[in-house]
């Protein structure tokens, strides 16, 4: 028993959001049907192997489409793609009608723009909240758009997307 008072989600969601991530689209294409769903949680986990994490909510419909494959690919998104992270942060039916991809080494489909891909065999999955923290082991990856201002990220800040300012 804790001795210390239960956390307000919404306190939690607010302070949350004033730590700024990258926004991702994990993908997937178990029997060659492609899903995807917009991931900001997503981290570096270990060099050697080289291993990165994701946490996909219990809710998603998307993550029980995108696990089966026992792997995945995570598209980093670029500064003009804030419309691609609400398109696939939505429940729509099919999320991929309409959108550009190709396949990587491992089926999962890398998007047309995306700044860079990391495509991985699923390593582990940890049961943690309402969430699953899913573990990566990186079997292929490339930056796919770093000519200037048009490899920059698409970043997330108190709920609000933006870009990145270099200090000088
Ligand atoms: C910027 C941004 C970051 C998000 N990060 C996550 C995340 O890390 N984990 C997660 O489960 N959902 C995250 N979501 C919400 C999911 O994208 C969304 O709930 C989900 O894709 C809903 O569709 P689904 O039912 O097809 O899975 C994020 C949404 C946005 C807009």
């Amino acid at each position: 028993m804790s001795p210390y008072e239960p956390i307000n989600p919404l306190d939690f969601r607010n302070v949350m959001s004033h730590f700024p991530t990258g926004v991702t689209v994990v993908t997937g294409a178990p029997e060659g049907r492609p899903a995807g769903m917009t991931i900001g949680s997503f981290f570096s986990v270990s060099l050697d192997p080289p291993l990165v994490g994701l946490c996909a909510g219990k809710g998603s419909t998307s993550w029980p489409l995108i696990e089966p494959a026992g792997c995945f690919t995570v598209n980093f998104l670029g500064a003009d793609q804030a419309n691609l992270s609400d398109h696939f942060a939505s429940s729509a039916a099919d999320k991929f009608d309409g959108i550009g991809y190709r396949a990587g080494i491992t089926g999962s489909p890398i998007l047309d723009g995306a700044v860079a891909h990391i495509d991985c065999e699923t390593d582990r999955i940890v049961d943690a909240g309402d969430h699953h923290i899913v573990i990566g082991r990186v079997v292929e990856l490339g930056v796919d758009r770093d000519d200037g201002a048009d490899g920059e990220p698409l970043l997330f800040f108190r709920r609000t997307y933006g870009t990145f300012a270099a200090r000088s």
